[in-house]
Order: structure tokens, then sequence, then C-alpha cells
């Protein structure tokens, strides 16, 4: 073989090598629109220092927290389109790709996390995970973040309090449901406008989890909170079926243990949150905090309780009575 040849097939040789190597590097955008300090934050930050650690040079992550790529309305498109590849959304926000996930928008159908808990780590919570798999998205994990809490600028003791007051919802036919039994008016409405919107007095109350009441300042906006964790704020880790196909067989299985080791730590810094969270609140002396007597409780939960059988046939009751069975 003369000089030429070999060099020229040695050249060829290295340039196919380099290119292989390149094409090696997957690169997972995320994007989520809570802040780095909430358990959710605190858990993408940790996916992405665990893949860099045992998969250096394959996958490189790429956080995008506080809604600075995308609100959460805007990335489940941008994760069909390949332009960001994980983000870890609310479930109720998953209506135009399944109405399943509605579950988690049912009032008080679980009693606290840990029958949320429960719940997913069931065979039923389980499948459900794959319940958007057939519109290109594919459920990783549950990620929990906490019990709801109402909040509005009076007292809201009782279901008639709610009356006639306009609450920010996230984009959930569930939650708007639940808002009309107590005669209120429901605003869908991204979370990153939520803290002008109630500063402004475009919405007089919203209900979210004292983890977001606090990193987002809602408790200086609003000048009543009850605590009424009336239903729960729970997450879908998620990719798109397309880039989760498209990676290696090895590289599935070590993104997968690494996920199983962030949830299990997410799930600890969300039970931690709650708590920490709803005590620097009432500390903070900005808001007053209702505790709801049995009493009052019940009255919310009966009267919400229609949403139950409105989407029942939508979500399986087989799902609702796995769901009850974890309040045991
Ligand atoms: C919301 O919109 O209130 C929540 O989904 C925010 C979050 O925790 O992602």
């Amino acid at each position: 073989m003369s000089l030429i040849r070999t060099t020229a097939i040695l050249i060829l040789l290295t340039l196919t090598f380099s290119q292989t190597a390149m094409a090696k590097e997957n690169v997972i955008k995320f994007s989520h629109i809570t802040t780095e300090k909430t358990p959710k934050g605190k858990a993408a930050n940790y996916f992405k220092e665990l893949v860099e650690q045992r998969l250096k040079g394959k996958v490189r992550v790429e956080i995008f927290p506080n809604s600075q790529l995308y609100n959460d309305k805007e990335v489940l498109k941008a994760l069909l389109l390949g332009d960001v590849q994980m983000a870890a959304p609310s479930l109720s926000k998953f209506g135009k790709y399944t109405k399943k996930w509605g579950i988690f928008d049912l009032p008080f159908l679980f009693k606290d996390a840990s029958s949320v808990e429960c719940f997913t780590n069931s065979p039923q919570g389980q499948a459900l995970l794959g319940a958007a798999e057939d519109k290109g998205i594919k459920g990783l994990a549950y990620w929990l973040n906490g019990m709801k809490q109402l909040s509005a600028n009076k007292p809201l003791l009782v279901p008639d309090d709610a009356a006639g007051e306009k609450f920010r919802i996230m984009s959930s036919d569930v939650l708007e449901a639940q808002f009309k039994t107590v005669k209120a008016n429901p605003q869908k409405m991204s979370f990153s406008e939520v803290y002008n919107a109630l500063s402004t007095g475009v919405i007089d109350g919203q209900e979210n989890t004292w983890s977001n009441i606090r990193t987002k300042k809602f408790y200086e906006v609003q000048s009543d909170f009850t605590e009424s964790n009336h239903g729960v704020l729970e997450y879908v880790l998620i990719t798109s079926t397309e880039f989760w196909d498209s990676l290696p067989k090895d590289i599935q299985k070590e993104l997968s243990a690494i996920i199983k080791e962030v949830t299990a730590k997410e799930t600890r810094w969300a039970l931690e949150a709650a708590e920490e969270d709803k005590q620097f609140i009432i500390a903070s002396g900005r808001t007053k905090v209702h505790t709801l007597t049995n009493q009052q409780l019940e009255l919310w939960a009966e009267v919400m309780k229609p949403v139950w059988k409105k989407f029942e046939v939508d979500i399986g009751k087989e799902n609702i009575d796995a769901a009850l069975k974890c309040n045991n």
C-alpha cells in the first residue's frame, strides 16, 4: 500500500472516530419553573450532579430553572419538538395529553403526602406513569411537592367564604370544577404570573404548597392562608419517547438508576420543605395562617366531592379506588 493511501485511510479513520466520539455526548436540557431552592429545583440540580459524575462525556445536563426558558404550557411543546429533553411539570397540566392524571387534582382524595406516595408506588400508580406515552411523553418518575393550601385576602374558613372570589389555578379542568363547587371564579394562569396578579388584584386568591408560597413570596401579598391540605401538587419527571429511545441501552439504565436515587432525595426534601416553609411563613408575621376544625374540613370535602364523579370515567374508577385504599 502506498504511503499516500495509508495516510488517507488513517485520516479517514481518525475523522470517523472523532465524529462517533462527538456524537456520543447527549445533551439533556432540563427546563422547570420553580426556584432552585424548592424540592424540584434541588432535585434537578442533583440529577445534573450525578449524571456528570457517572456519565461524564456521554451525557451533559443543562438546567433552566424559574421559567427562564419556558413556562409549563410551552415546555410540553418544546419537549415534543426536541428543544428540551426533560421537564417536571405538575401532573395538573397534562389535560391535552391524558385525562388520567386528573386523579392528582381530585379534592380531598389523598389524606396526606404519604397516601400520595403509597398510590404512586402502587401497581395502578406505576401503570399511570405511562399514560401519555401514546402522545410521545414518557413518564420517568413521580416527584412530590406537597399538599396545597388556600389563600385570599380574607379568611377562608367555610366553603361559602370562597364564593365570588377569583382564584388562580393551574391549567386543569378538574381544578376548575373544584373551585366552581364553592361558587368561586377559577382562572387558569402561568405560575410565573401569579405574584403580580395577586399584588395587583387581578386575582383574589390562589392554591399552592407551602414551598411555592414561600419561594414565590405569595405570603407577602395575601392576608390569609388556610391550612386546608385539600389537594396535592405532584410532578411527573418527563422526557420524550423519541429522545429516550434514541439513547443507548446502557445510558438508559444508568439514567434510570440515577433518577431512582434523585427521586428518593426529592421526596425527603419535599416533606422537609412542607414543614419548614409553613413555619417560616407563620414566623414572618406577614400573613395569618388559619387551621380548620374537623367540622370545617368535612364541610369543604363534602361540597367539593361531586368533582370525583364528574371525572370518574376519564380517570378510571379502579385508579380512584386504589388511591382511596392508600388512606387506610
Ligand atoms: C404551579 O403552577 O402552581 C405549579 O405547577 C408550580 C410548580 O411547582 O411547578
